[in-house]
């Protein structure tokens, strides 16, 4: 196959932001589904899941690819080679949001590949590679704290103990499995074969301001950070707020500020290093009773592994020392690690080249988010490209915004990228 000299061949005569504004319609349209009757959250296998999940598997099939929703509620769809032999190249995100989400975060992702595989079939043209767009069902981890849920599975990488795990209603994830009407025991058999696949892409926006700063529209990631997460709770002495001298209180919540704080100091020591307590608890507290008890999660990262864990067993260390000193007890669970990942050189340069012809320069920046894309570090090249987010970069909100611009130059790259993808290995 020629290699085109531009992206504007890639993408043909396809009107220039034509694909920008289909992909902010889709990402409208998808965010009508919600599980709270204003914002977006979308939680895993949820009656509103399960329709964006129907939704994204129509889309992909009115674009000509062949699309099924698999045994973890993944959307998996395939814009087949000619040659049915031939190998796959994954672009994919999530379709799960966190609470009260912005529409972009994975969506995004999904919808980039989509819009490109529209114009491949508008075109009449196949590639010499399956190229499979993925609508990965959790990645958050928002309603079992399990992340990866999705992607795992693909890759071949899924815990099996996770099926244990529970909501705040005590339903487990092989329940909500179950419901759905698949079969947590055929898991194992949604996994990839490296031998199959040639790479994995991911467009995402960046969830952060640098892109913004420095007027860019997309940007090259370089590695993924790796990430720790806890769940603590504190034990004390529940008591009457009025009666209870200070020195005598053995107060959960105190403690817990303690550790709130120190988590924040000790994460501002290195500059790739973040820690964050996102969840921050008095399971039936009131305003007249001291807390006996209170639980809080903690969420370590940082671009190397060995500095986040460093910090993470800091953190742990001065959780004991605190604990000890209040005489309250302290139990903490590692719900999840997930270890640092470097995108792969080759997919990177692919990126780099098709943003050049785009006319950009090609700015090169880690994650400080994690991704899908960790699923597949080590089973296949893995690479991801990041869209420039509005609004000062906030992201995890409803102010999350991107422009339909900056979406179309995402999808110009892509199919850039697909088109010019010369498989080193060969396709088949
Ligand atoms: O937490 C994260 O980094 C991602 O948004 N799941
Ligand atoms: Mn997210
Ligand atoms: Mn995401």
């Amino acid at each position: 196959m020629d290699m085109v000299t531009d992206a504007k061949s890639a993408t043909g005569a396809a009107e220039q932001g034509a694909f920008g504004r289909r992909i902010v319609d889709l990402a409208a349209r998808l965010a009508q589904w919600s599980e709270t009757p204003d914002g977006l959250t979308c939680t895993y296998l949820t009656p509103t899941h399960r329709a964006v999940a129907a939704e994204l598997r129509d889309l992909m099939r009115a674009a000509g690819m062949t699309a099924e929703i698999d045994g973890v509620g993944n959307v998996v769809g395939r814009y087949a080679a000619a040659d049915p032999a031939a190998k796959a190249l994954i672009v994919a995100s999530h379709y799960d949001t966190v609470l009260n989400a912005g529409s972009y975060d994975g969506r995004l992702g999904i919808l980039t590949g989509l819009a490109a595989v529209e114009h491949l079939h508008r075109s009449g043209r196949r590639l010499p590679f399956h190229l499979d767009v993925i609508g990965f069902a959790e990645e958050e981890g928002v309603r079992f704290s399990a992340h990866y849920i999705g992607s795992s599975a693909i890759a071949g990488r899924f815990d099996m103990r996770l099926l244990q795990w529970r909501d705040a209603n005590g339903q487990s994830v092989a329940d909500v499995i179950h419901k759905a009407g698949f079969d947590p025991e055929a898991i194992p058999s949604l996994a990839r074969r490296a031998q199959d696949l040639l790479g994995y892409l991911e467009v995402h926006i960046e969830q952060g301001p640098v892109l913004l700063q420095e007027g860019l529209p997309v940007g090259i990631v370089t590695s993924i950070a790796g990430t720790i997460r806890y769940g603590v709770a504190i034990t004390g002495m529940v008591g009457h707020a009025g009666t209870v001298p200070m020195a005598l209180r053995r107060d959960a919540a105190a403690a817990a500020a303690e550790i709130v704080l120190y988590v924040e100091r000790r994460c501002a020591a290195a500059p790739t290093l973040v820690g964050t307590v996102g969840r921050l608890t008095v399971p039936g507290g009131a305003i007249n009773v001291i807390p006996g008890r209170c639980e809080l999660s903690l969420d370590i990262r940082a671009a190397d592994d060995a500095t986040r864990d460093a910090a993470a067993s800091d953190v742990l260390a001065e959780i004991e020392r605190i604990g000890a000193r209040r005489k309250v007890a302290i139990e903490i669970k590692e719900i999840q690690r997930a270890p640092a990942v470097p995108c792969s050189a080759p997919l990177q340069a692919k990126l780099a080249a098709a943003v050049e012809r785009a006319g950009i320069r090609p700015r090169y920046l880690p994650s400080g988010a994690g991704h899908d894309a960790v699923s597949f570090s080590g089973l296949t090249d893995i690479a991801m490209l990041f869209v420039r987010c509005g609004n000062g970069g906030i992201s995890h909100s409803p102010l999350e915004t991107i422009t339909p611009a900056d979406a179309d130059v995402a999808t110009r790259v892509l199919l850039d990228v697909l088109v010019n993808f010369e498989t080193a290995h060969g396709a088949r």
